[in-house]
This record gives C-alpha cells, sequence and structure tokens, in this order.
C-alpha cells in the first residue's frame, strides 16, 4: 500500500482551506492551520511531504513558515500562495527555497496539479538521497555499521520504520544490535528533538513495574508518598525502547496492550487517563510468537506490537561484516583509549573471521577492546585476542547439552562448524581465489559459491595486498 502524501495548507481564509481538502481528498493526508503561528508548531511536531502556505497572514506570515520549513526538513517541497499584483512575493519565495507559487484567485486544477508536482519532486529527492548513499558506499545507518546483504535489508527497513511513526519490535541474539537499531529509528524519525527513554523491562522489579511505566497517585501503596508521573508520560513527544519485552509479567502486558491502543496511560491509584503520543519501539531476543503460543506472552499484545519486526542477523551468517566491524571498532576504542592502534594483522584478522560469534558484535567489541588495550605495537596481532579465537572450535556442545538435543540437529552443527573452518581454510591459502580453491577443494565453482553464501563468507574479504 502506497503511504498518503502528507500536506500542510495554511491560510487565514477558511474558504481556501476547505477547497484544498476537497482537491487532495484521493491520496493525500491534508492537515490545515488558519495562521502562521499555529503552522510552525505543526511544523516542528510533524513530517510533512508538501506544505501549501499563503504569504500574507497576520501574525507569523508565510516566509516565516518556508523558513522553519526548510531548516526542519529541507526536503520538503514548499508552494506559496500570492494575492494579486504581488509577484515580486513570488520571486522572493522562489530565491528563498519556495518549489512553486500560486496566484489567487487560482484554478482548484491548477492548485492540485501544483500540489502533485511538489510531492512528486520530493519523492525524487528522497529517492536520489538514498541512491547517493547506496553509491558512495556508505556502509552505515546512523551508529550501525555494516555491508553485508542483509545489513543493507535491515537499514533499508529500518529507514522505512523511522519514517512511519508506527510501532516497531526489533528481533535478534543477544549483541546484534537492537539497542542501537532502536536508537538509529528514533534519530531519523520525526521525533528525533523529543526524548528517547530506554526500559529494561528483564530489570524492572515485578511489584514496580506498573508504577514506572504508567507512573502513580500519591499513595498509591505504601512508600508513594508523592504523585509521580511513569516513563510513558517521560517520553511524551518523542519515543519509548520497550527492551526485553519478553519479560514482562503477563498482567502488565495486558495494560500495556490498553496504553499503546488507547494512547493513554492512567496511573497506579488514579482514576482518570493522561493522553500521552508515544512511539513504542520494543525489542526482544525471545520468539515472541511462540511464547504467546506457549502462553507466556500475551496474543493481542504480541499482534499489537509485531506491525513492523525487524529482525538483525546474527553475526556468524554475516562473516563479511566482521573486517568492516573489527576496523570500526577498532578505531573506536583506540580513539577512546588514546592508544596509537591502527590496523589488524591479517592472521589477527582470519582469526576474527573464522570464529563464530555466539554473543554478536558485543562479543567481538569486547575482543577488539581488550586488544586494543594490550597491543604492544601498533597493529593487533594473534596474540592480542582472546586465546580461544586461536583454538579449534569445539565442534560439539558438552555432553550434558548433547544429550538434550535431536540427533539431525547434532549432526547438523557438527556438519556446520567443521565445513565452515575448512572453507575458512581453504580461502585463506588461495586468498580469495575462488577458481583455485575449487580446484583443490574437488567441487565445481558454483558449489562453492553456494557454500561460502550460506556460511555468509566472501572471497573478496580473503584478498591481500
Ligand atoms: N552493526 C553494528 N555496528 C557497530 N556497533 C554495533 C553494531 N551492532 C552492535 N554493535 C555494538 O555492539 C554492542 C551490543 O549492541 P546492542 O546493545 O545494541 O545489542 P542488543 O541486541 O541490544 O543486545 P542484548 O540483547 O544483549 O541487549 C554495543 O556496544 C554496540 O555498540
Ligand atoms: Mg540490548
Amino acid at each position: 500500500m502506497k503511504s498518503p502524501v502528507r500536506v500542510l495548507v495554511v491560510d487565514d481564509k477558511e474558504n481556501i482551506l476547505k477547497l484544498f481538502e476537497k482537491i487532495l481528498a484521493d491520496g493525500y493526508e491534508v492537515t490545515t492551520a488558519l495562521d502562521g503561528a499555529r503552522a510552525l508548531a505543526l511544523v516542528a511536531s510533524g513530517d510533512f511531504d508538501v506544505v501549501v502556505t499563503d504569504i500574507r497572514m497576520p501574525g507569523a506570515g508565510g516566509f516565516e513558515v518556508l523558513d522553519a520549513v526548510k531548516a526542519r526538513s529541507p526536503s520538503t517541497e514548499v508552494v506559496m500562495m500570492t494575492g494579486y499584483g504581488t509577484v515580486g512575493d513570488a520571486v522572493r519565495a522562489m530565491k528563498l527555497g519556495a518549489y512553486d507559487y500560486l496566484e489567487k484567485p487560482f484554478d482548484p486544477d491548477a492548485a492540485a496539479l501544483a500540489v502533485a508536482r511538489a510531492a512528486e519532486r520530493r519523492r525524487l529527492r528522497d529517492e536520489a538521497a538514498s541512491l547517493r548513499r547506496e553509491l558512495a558506499g556508505i556502509h552505515a545507518f546512523h551508529n550501525l555499521v555494516g555491508k553485508s546483504g542483509r545489513m543493507r535489508d535491515v537499514f533499508r527497513l529500518l529507514e522505512q520504520a523511522a519514517g512511519l511513526d508506527i510501532t516497531v519490535l526489533l528481533g535478534g541474539e543477544t549483541g546484534t544490535g537492537k539497542e542501537l537499531a532502536a536508537r538509529a529509528i528514533h534519530h531519523h524519525s520525526s521525533r528525533r528533538a523529543r526524548r528517547f527513554v530506554p526500559v529494561n523491562c528483564g530489570a524492572l522489579p515485578p511489584d514496580l513495574v506498573e508504577s514506572e511505566l504508567f507512573g502513580h497517585a500519591r499513595g498509591a501503596f505504601t512508600g508513594a508518598t508523592t504523585a509521580k508521573g511513569g516513563l510513558f508520560e517521560e517520553a511524551d513527544g518523542g519515543t519509548i525502547f520497550l527492551d526485553e519485552i519478553g519479560e514482562l509479567p503477563l498482567q502488565t502486558q495486558v495494560k500495556l496492550n490498553r496504553v499503546i491502543q488507547e494512547r493513554e496511560v492512567r496511573r497506579v491509584g488514579e482514576a482518570s487517563p493522561v493522553k500521552v503520543d508515544v512511539r513504542v519501539v520494543a525489542a526482544t531476543h525471545r520468539d515472541l510468537k511462540a511464547e504467546a503460543a506457549a502462553g507466556r506472552f500475551r496474543e493481542d499484545l504480541f499482534y499489537r506490537l509485531n506491525v513492523f519486526p525487524v529482525r538483525l542477523p546474527p553475526l556468524r551468517e554475516r562473516a563479511e561484516d566482521v573486517p568492516l566491524l573489527a576496523a570500526h571498532l577498532l578505531a573506536k576504542h583506540a580513539r577512546a583509549m588514546r592508544r596509537e592502534v591502527t590496523g589488524l594483522d591479517p592472521e589477527a584478522l582470519r582469526l576474527l573471521t573464522s570464529w563464530a560469534w555466539p554473543g554478536n558484535v558485543r562479543e567481538l567489541e569486547n575482543a577488539i577492546e581488550r586488544a586494543v588495550a594490550i597491543a604492544s605495537g601498533t597493529v593487533l596481532l594473534p596474540r592480542d585476542l582472546p586465546p580461544e579465537l586461536a583454538l579449534p572450535a569445539p565442534v560439539l556442545p558438552p555432553g550434558p547439552v548433547l544429550a538434550t538435543m535431536p540427533y539431525r540437529e547434532v549432526l547438523e552443527q557438527a556438519q556446520d562448524r567443521v565445513s565452515r573452518e575448512y572453507l575458512v581454510a581453504l580461502l585463506s591459502e588461495f586468498q580469495g581465489n575462488v577458481t583455485r580453491a575449487s580446484a583443490r577443494a574437488g567441487v565445481e565453482r558454483e558449489s562453492l559459491h553456494r557454500l561460502l553464501k550460506k556460511h555468509g563468507l566472501r572471497s573478496d574479504d580473503f584478498k591481500r595486498g
């Protein structure tokens, strides 16, 4: 479904606003403002594709609106309306960044066309910007870095989610970057000037979780000596990040579901609710659908949260991100510790790329941080890395764990580990030359490509020089 074009129309004449509401009934979401001051407030809090504004209005005039729009969102297009014989104003407006102008009295069709053209131009500009990013080879979104196809897909989704003001559910194993993703969404959204309030649902004591989230009245319980607003009220106008949402007690889930649905919170011990305007971003390392099926998570809440799911892939499925992440994290920690460490020895990089990273990026970051601290030269060496990276990884989990696993899964896991270690050794030996590597391995080039893809390995990452 195509999302409607968001248009703000500003004029001190009610009939002009009515006219635009009528001609833009289809495919547009029209907001109107009867004066410049109201328009400025809307521009500050909303995100519009096109703004149509009168120039002469009491109070804040059209030029002020134009300035505010361009300052906040340069890619929003502005169409100015001028009175008869004030073409000078129109010329000035175009110089200041307006896209077009309409001379009053105008033909409704001409007005509709002007808005449609402005909307199209806005769309093309957005497309060009994302293409430019792609071409510039910027492998990052906010503070998340990655160049694998998997992460590029994630960046695209996060960017979309940021612009949509909807509930987002982030999934993924521990350390895959869920919190960074939540912050990235907030900072790319129209709420970026307001607060981002992170809440670790797993860390709140069960008997306090509701008063923390929703607030409480004075005397609501022992110790509640004053009334207090909760985290939802604190996040008003901004984003609340409900981390580890799977850990919320069931009865709190019922209340949370109602808060999201009604967009209002009721403080504990308070009769009347308070309106809140908050975007919810939730995260969990659990499979919430399975949790719901098992009765440990409210199904209604799951469906309310699962509007826009984004899953952060584990690092072992995108090994091609490891060299980039390693370089990024090395620079980050060298800067923080003011240490002259500028590079990675090729063998150290090979060890990093072949490790399975059960703790994902966080584990990689810890390894790099420690290596930067203990490095004796300007290049990180294998001996600076955690010793387990140099040992062959155990192919199988320890006996008691092993005994709980289905036979098929055990074989698959073992085969995966062996296959991966073999591929990394092979590609390192042949420095990423797939033709020679496949000849030595005795498999077709296509099969080798398929295997590499399955393990998230890229031959280019093994090229030297
Ligand atoms: N793509 C990435 N680029 C740069 N740094 C990353 C990336 N992903 C994760 N990190 C870093 O790894 C660490 C863990 O990330 P984060 O806290 O966002 O993970 P998480 O998914 O919330 O983990 P958990 O479920 O354990 O809370 C952070 O220090 C973060 O800066
Ligand atoms: Mg986290």
